[in-house]
């Protein structure tokens, strides 16, 4: 609807301005346009759009809103363009404008996307790419929940920018580089030396316990702590024994990320922190240059403007520390200048997007605003910290086993397969119907991975998510199989009598008319319409909840149209129409859960 939605403001303009001629010109000689503030219909009794945009001129025109209305109402009568797409404006309340659609007008907006495998979503194209930075887990450390999140909401991000056309680098910044691993090598020097120069020596679930031994001793012993600086140091200026141990580290918890990639059909490019080492000192060099370094206590930072910590003192970004060290800020900041500057040595991007927790907001407004101040970003260019909350148990607090550890990913995903499957089969019985184990398996994994990705998407993500099997994998209610429920009863739709006209399309060739009469088929078509305004709304917002809520809604106003109305069983033309209302849901569907990340069922 974007099409005629961009083609009515126009044309109201153009009414406001042959309305109010003398205005118009004072509002250009201001460098302003009128503004026709169109808007989809608050109700749908009142039709598709309102456009508001008489009750700002009642003062410097020094008339009542409507008469004003009345005034744009009379000039939009002349122009043919108008009336080809609305049927006559009705003003209301003090001056509103609604705008219904001609039904033939839908009708044939309906018809375009039958034909369109974009469904009518503009393929933008651009020429930057867009960066999208997600899940980013860190080596030798659990990859947890948070990073889960990341991860569904950066791919679903991904997979919207992809569709609209824009280049996408998936960039995986996965924490590979810094005081971990001296602490860590130092560790295992001592406790575990085979982990070091024998790949797989030690499991990865171990090498994360010596982590954590590493990082308790880290605390409180000094003589570990200057070892394992040592350690670091050794590392970053290339010694090939550290370097060969970091490698095998780094390897096995990458097949550990992998392995869940997989399951979740996540494509991602590794390029961790290590990556912009070679980098690091020019970041400080230059912004030395700037004259924006200062040197406070030792550490070299910047001072962010505009934000203070306590007592009012403004705080720092540190990009080199007392003991000569850089740190995350550091390769964060090499990472947008790399991201900005022209290839080869760069990736020339113009938006970058970061997927990460809301706990590191200030970290990014802090990188960001060094970045900018230090002259590295473009005045076109958008950075964005996507920010989500925490995952919490049923019980609103950290998401916690039964025996207080955290979760493992794997796991997570296990128990919501086992939960679909369990369910599945009971399905079965009462319904006593006989399937392949092979059906079982594959829906059963459909549908749990399906409920995860879902449910984390749904939510806003700003706020704090609570995570419930139960919740997630419920066939009613705003879930992953809801909606693949609804996907798979109009495959049944098809199967049963109407299939060559839901899949073939050939009754559905331009100009033969469709025709459609009831509510329920306006209603459902207006819903189908939206599909390209909600992708512009998710592509410029980042919020997936958006996608997801339109999805759920279509689901619904379908099922209301397929249970109040004859589809099989009524007469031609209705038949076909209503079939074709049916495809086209069920198109919308698949593309809208494939953004998602989530594939469809025939049946389930
Ligand atoms: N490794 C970090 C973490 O686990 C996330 C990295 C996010 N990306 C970035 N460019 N800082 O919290």
């Amino acid at each position: 609807m974007l099409r005629i939605a961009n083609a009515l403001e126009a044309q109201l303009r153009a009414a406001m301005q042959r309305a109010f001629p003398e205005q118009a010109a004072a509002v250009e000689a201001a460098g302003q346009r009128f503004d026709p503030q169109l808007a989809p219909a608050s109700k749908p009794e009142f039709g598709d759009f309102q456009a508001n945009g008489a009750l700002p001129l009642a003062k410097p025109l020094g008339q009542a809103p409507r008469a004003i209305a009345a005034a744009i109402v009379e000039q939009l009568a002349g122009d043919p363009g108008f009336a080809e797409l609305c049927l006559e404006p009705l003003i209301a309340g003090p001056g509103f404008i609604n705008l219904t659609l001609r039904p033939e007008r839908l009708a044939s907006e309906v018809q375009a996307r039958l034909d369109d495998p974009r469904l009518g979503v503009p393929e933008a194209g651009s020429a930057s790419p867009v960066v999208v930075d997600f899940s980013s887990p860190n080596i030798a450390k659990e990859m947890h929940v948070g990073h889960l999140r990341s991860t569904i909401i950066g791919d679903c991000l991904a997979r919207v920018l992809e569709f609209r056309g824009h280049g996408v680098l998936r960039l995986n910044h996965v924490g590979d580089w810094g005081t971990q691993f001296g602490m860590l090598i130092t560790h295992l020097k001592q406790v575990a030396p085979q982990a070091l120069d024998t790949a797989d020596a030690v499991d990865l679930g171990d090498l994360v316990a010596f982590y954590r031994q590493a990082k308790a001793r880290f605390d409180d012993d000094e003589a570990f702590q200057t070892t394992s600086r040592d350690e670091v140091v050794r590392l970053q200026s290339g010694d090939p024994v550290s370097l060969r141990a970091w490698g095998l580290l780094c390897d096995q918890s990458r097949r550990e990320f992998q392995v869940i990639y997989d399951r979740l059909d996540i494509r991602l490019q590794e390029r961790g922190e290590s990556f912009y080492n070679p980098y690091l000192a020019d970041v400080v060099a230059d912004l030395d240059g700037s004259g924006l370094l200062v040197t406070d206590d030792g550490a070299r930072c910047v001072f962010l403007e505009g934000v203070s910590g306590k007592e009012g003192k403004p705080l720092p970004v540190i990009v080199q520390k007392r003991d000569g060290g850089f740190n995350y800020a550091t390769t964060d900041l090499a990472a947008i200048r790399y991201r900005l500057a022209s290839p080869p040595a760069g990736d020339g991007a113009r938006r970058l997007i970061y997927v990460t927790d809301a706990g590191q907001a200030a970290h990014f407004a802090g990188v960001f605003q060094v970045a900018r101040r230090a002259g590295w970003v473009p005045a076109e260019a958008q950075l964005e910290h996507v920010p989500f909350g925490l995952v919490q148990g049923d019980d609103g607090k950290k998401l916690k086993t039964r025996s207080g550890d955290t979760v493992r990913l794997r796991d997570l995903l296990d128990e919501a397969v086992e939960r679909a499957e369990a369910d599945l089969r009971r399905r079965l019985a009462d319904e006593d119907r006989q399937e392949e184990e092979a059906f079982i398996q594959h829906v059963s994994t459909t549908v749990g991975i399906a409920a995860v990705k879902y449910a984390d998407l749904s939510t806003n993500r700003i706020t704090n998510y609570q995570f419930s099997f139960d919740r997630m994998l419920a066939l009613s209610g705003n879930t992953a199989p809801y909606l693949l429920y609804a996907v798979v009863r109009i495959a049944g739709i098809a199967r049963k009598g109407g299939a060559q006209a839901v899949e073939g399309g050939s009754a559905f060739t331009a100009g033969e008319g469709l025709v459609f009469s009831e509510p329920q088929e306006w209603a459902l078509i207006r819903e189908l319409l939206k599909l390209d305004a909600v992708i512009a709304e998710v592509e410029e917002e980042l919020l997936p909840n958006r996608l997801c809520s339109y999805l759920f809604e279509l689901s619904q106003v379908f099922n209301r149209f397929y249970d109040q109305v004859p589809v099989l069983k009524a007469d031609e033309p209705a038949r076909s129409s209503r079939l074709a209302l049916c495809r086209l849901t069920a198109d919308t569907l698949k593309l809208g859960l494939g953004l998602l990340g989530i594939p469809t069922l025939e049946r389930m």
